[in-house]
Formats: C-alpha cells, sequence, structure tokens
C-alpha cells in the first residue's frame, strides 16, 4: 500500500489471469469481483500493479467474461478471452496477441490475491531486472503449504522446478517454500517457453509452473526471493478466505491512519474502505463503518455507532450514531444521536442537528438547528434558523417532489407541517403546531391552528355525572 513507483527498468506488462471459474466461493458473481474494503479483488491488484509502474495490463477472463469486463471497463486495462480454462500457461497465452511483440518485462499474477503490495509487485520487477535471468518469481514459506505449488531449488539456490501437489511426492510435500503465482519473464523468452508446455499431469492441463523445468533444462536461470510478509500472498478462493483478507486490508489501512494521527479507539470494531481519509486527532470511536469516498477533517470525533459514506466532514466535527451518505458537513457541526443525512445534505459551519432527524436533498445555513425529531426534505434553510422539535417539509405531493425555502433567522415553532411549495421569509415566526401551506412574509408571524376553546368545569360535572352512572348499575346487581 506504499505510493512508490520504479522507473529504473525497462517497460513492464502485466497478465492477471481472472479466467478460473472458483466454484468453492459458491456465489453468482464471478470471484475477481467480489469486493473487499470497498473495492473488487481485481481492481487491488490492478491498482498495486499501476502503483508499481505497470504500463500495460491485459486481464484474462474466461468464466462470467462479459461481468468482469463490464464490471473493471472504467479501469483503463485490455482483456483478453480465454475460451476453455485449460491451465494457467493457456491463459497466458491469450495475451500473445496482444503482447506477443511487448519489448520489455511481462509480469503474470492472480485477481485473487488482493493482498498483494505495490511494493512486491516492484520487488518482482527488480528481481528480474537485476539479473539476466529470463525468469524471476516470488515465493512464500508457509506454515500451512498445502493447496500451493512447491518451489524446489538448486544447490545454487535457483529454482530447478515447481511441482504442483497433487504431483508432489511425500519428500517434496514436506517443503514448504511456495509458489504464490508472481512471475517476471523477459517478454521475448515467455511466448515461445509457452509454446513447449504439455499438459501430462494430475490434471491434465497447460501448467505455468512448468516454464521453470523448461528454463532449467536450457540452462537458463530462474531466481526467486520470498515474499516480505506472507499474508500478502493469500489467495482468495472462498467466502472465509475473503473476509480473512478483508481483514488484513482493513488492519493495514487502519494502521496507516493511525500512522497519520487518526485516533483508532478500537481497531477491531473499525471498517475502513480503502481511499477513506482521516485528519490529525480526530478520534474514530468503536463501532464505525467508514466507505468509500469519506474524508473527514481534524479533531473529529466520529461515533460510536456511525456510517459514512461519500462524504465529506469538515474539522471539529461531532457525529454520534447517525448515517451520513453522499453529504458534506461544514467545520464545527454536530449530528446525532440517530440521525441521517441522506444524498444532498449540506450542513453549514456550526449546524446543529439532533437526534431522530433525516436531512435528505437539503442545505442548512449556519448556526441553523434541527435539534429533535424532523423530517428536512428538498429544503434551502437559511442561516440561525432554529427549525423547532417534530418539525416536518411535505415535500411529496404522491407525484413530484417541491421545495421548502425558510429565510435567515426564521423560527419554526415546534411541530410545524411545511407543504411544499412554500417560502418562509427571513425573520419570520411561525407558531407551533402550524400547518403553513402558503408563503409567509419577512419578519412576520404566522398562527395556523384552531383557537383553543376552554369551558370551565367541565371536567368536573362530567366525572360526577358518570360516578352517579356507575353507582346505579352496580347497586341493581
Ligand atoms: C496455481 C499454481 C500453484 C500455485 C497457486 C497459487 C499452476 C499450475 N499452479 O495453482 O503452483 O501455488 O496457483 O495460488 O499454475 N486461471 C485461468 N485459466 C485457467 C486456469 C486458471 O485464468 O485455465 C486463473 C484462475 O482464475 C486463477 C489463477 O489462474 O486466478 C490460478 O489458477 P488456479 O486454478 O487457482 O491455480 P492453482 O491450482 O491455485
Ligand atoms: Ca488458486
Amino acid at each position: 500500500m506504499s505510493e512508490l513507483s520504479t522507473t529504473t527498468h525497462s517497460p513492464v506488462a502485466a497478465i492477471i489471469l481472472a479466467a478460473g471459474k472458483s466454484t468453492r466461493m459458491k456465489s453468482s458473481v464471478a470471484k475477481p469481483l467480489h469486493t473487499i474494503c470497498g473495492d473488487t479483488m481485481a481492481s487491488h491488484v490492478i491498482r498495486a500493479c499501476r502503483l508499481a509502474g505497470v504500463q500495460r495490463i491485459v486481464m484474462i477472463v474466461g468464466h462470467q467474461s462479459d461481468n468482469v469486463i463490464a464490471a473493471l471497463s472504467g479501469e483503463g486495462i485490455e482483456f483478453a478471452v480465454q475460451t476453455e480454462q485449460k491451465g494457467t500457461a493457456n491463459a497466458v497465452q491469450a495475451a500473445e496477441e496482444l503482447l506477443g511483440d511487448w519489448p520489455g518485462d511481462i509480469i503474470t499474477l492472480a485477481a485473487d490475491t488482493p493482498l498483494l503490495t505495490a511494493d512486491s509487485v516492484s520487488a518482482l520487477i527488480q528481481l528480474r531486472n537485476t539479473t539476466t535471468a529470463p525468469m524471476a518469481m516470488l515465493t512464500a514459506r508457509l506454515d500451512n503449504p498445502t493447496g500451493y505449488g512447491r518451489v524446489i531449488r538448486n544447490e545454487n539456490g535457483t529454482v530447478n522446478r515447481i511441482v504442483e501437489e497433487t504431483d508432489a511426492s511425500p519428500a517434496e510435500k514436506l517443503c514448504n517454500e511456495c509458489n504464490p503465482s508472481l512471475y517476471a519473464f523477459l517478454g521475448n523468452y515467455l511466448w515461445p517457453a509457452l509454446r513447449l508446455i504439455g499438459n501430462s499431469n494430475a490434471k491434465g492441463e497447460y501448467y505455468l509452473t512448468d516454464l521453470v523445468e523448461i528454463f532449467s533444462r536450457q540452462n537458463k536461470p530462474v531466481v526467486a526471493q520470498p515474499v516480505a510478509d506472507v499474508d500478502e500472498v493469500i489467495g482468495v478462493n472462498s467466502q472465509q478466505d475473503l473476509a480473512a483478507a478483508g481483514a488484513v486490508m482493513r488492519r493495514r489501512l487502519l494502521n496507516r491512519l493511525m500512522a497519520a494521527g487518526t485516533v483508532i479507539v478500537d481497531p477491531a470494531s473499525t471498517y475502513v474502505d480503502i481511499d477513506v481519509e482521516v485528519g490529525q486527532d480526530s478520534t474514530i470511536e468503536p463501532f464505525c463503518v467508514l466507505l468509500r469516498g469519506t474524508r473527514i477533517g481534524n479533531g473529529c470525533v466520529i461515533g460510536p455507532y456511525t456510517r459514512i459514506e461519500q462524504s465529506k466532514l469538515g474539522n471539529d466535527v461531532r457525529a454520534l450514531a447517525s448515517w451520513i451518505s453522499y453529504s458534506t458537513l461544514e467545520d464545527g457541526t454536530k449530528i446525532g444521536p440517530y440521525s441521517q443525512l441522506r444524498p444532498g445534505s449540506h450542513l453549514a459551519a456550526g449546524v446543529r442537528v439532533g437526534n431522530f432527524v433525516e436531512v435528505k436533498n437539503s442545505t442548512l445555513g449556519a448556526s441553523s438547528q434541527a435539534s429533535h425529531l424532523s423530517y428536512i426534505g428538498d429544503a434551502i434553510i437559511g442561516s440561525g434558523v432554529n427549525i423547532g422539535a417534530g418539525t416536518i417539509t411535505c415535500n411529496y405531493d404522491g407525484y413530484f417532489k417541491h421545495q421548502t425555502v425558510v429565510g435567515d433567522n426564521a423560527f419554526i415553532g415546534s411541530h410545524s407541517t411545511l407543504i411544499a411549495p412554500v417560502t418562509v421569509g427571513s425573520g419570520a415566526f411561525v407558531a407551533a403546531g402550524s400547518p403553513i401551506t402558503g408563503d409567509i412574509p419577512e419578519d412576520s408571524m404566522v398562527i395556523a391552528r384552531q383557537r383553543a376553546i376552554v369551558k370551565e368545569d367541565w371536567a368536573r360535572a362530567y366525572r360526577i355525572k358518570k360516578r352517579a352512572e356507575k353507582e346505579l348499575k352496580s347497586a341493581k346487581r
């Protein structure tokens, strides 16, 4: 996740394998499109390549290719279709039409390793470039190597071959140096070598791993280097793997925020997406979910129990147990507990939105407040306005939405209904309990409710009468 980019080598193209079926996900969604921390696994791998300076990216698609291409069409990558899944070597071959005369290096990766960092991609590229070897690869020493191809080295440390688990001898299975499928090739060596691969193995597939043996036989060394952090090569093959990878990525993102001065009270219960930004001395209380596009300034206190999506919060904002989406909160605003800002809400500096208030597509001017139990939809509220408890904008007539405008320093008494389209002039005073159906002039007072009728002694007479009736009834029994 570092922002590093290496430039001291020949141009690099990447082939990302994403054609496989992945039955173990038990999902109708293609595996590369499953998301962690707000982005698809495929996009995480693409990002690592880009940050490492890879110039061209070709993704090999097959299973659900239309969906995968449609979902990733904005990524600026190219696609090649592998019509039948005949193995990883066959998959790479599908890119030959596009990259057959690529002048530099070609790296190959899988779309299901979302934790791979740009640093490791760079390390792989550097490793290939610091030797004359036609092939370089990263390896991982795993406590439990089950399921991985094993890396069998020569005495001089170069790689002799990679043996798939299904083809490995008991002795080879004991080897815990694993193949995470991260290779770099000199482009003009890759394509001819691929043609030499056969499929006489346990699965009857064309294995990309056979390239190692092919180069070894040609006395061309294959160099290998362990990855810095084995977490990076975790392959996602099941929902359990997806959740585990998400936890690792989240922890990385939280560490990055903490390193920059954000207080994360409980990392275990804090959920952040990849592009979340939080300023210095801001505190994220437990049980917060900060989704894509969340930008939080300095000195804020968020949560506990707050969910924010695609929203910008200024400095010194307090957001307690509330949901905020596609909205802007300027400096010093306060919201919650238990309120919701729906898309298009804009709270100017110092606005206070209290509990059980819903705001949608509305602007509240500086220092205005709606402290309790309100619905403010499609409204433009000026500054210094007080919205009393239970005020409702009636913005919908069953067919169309209408706008409410409230001028600066107006006072909206509790339990008023503002039936849009309607304008309350600045400085106007709306008496509590008033349904407002027409425009109210500036600095006026409006009261729109029936005058109370008071009948003195009525209640006393009522009680006397009812008690007498009751006594008469029980005397009869
Ligand atoms: C592969 C490696 C193994 C390594 C492991 C790491 C081979 C022969 N084996 O095994 O040494 O330890 O990855 O995870 O390469 N794919 C295609 N088309 C195909 C087959 C696969 O695009 O015809 C894609 C898959 O979608 C996946 C990737 O290639 O993204 C890896 O394929 P997979 O079948 O998972 O290989 P493994 O058996 O895991
Ligand atoms: Ca795999």
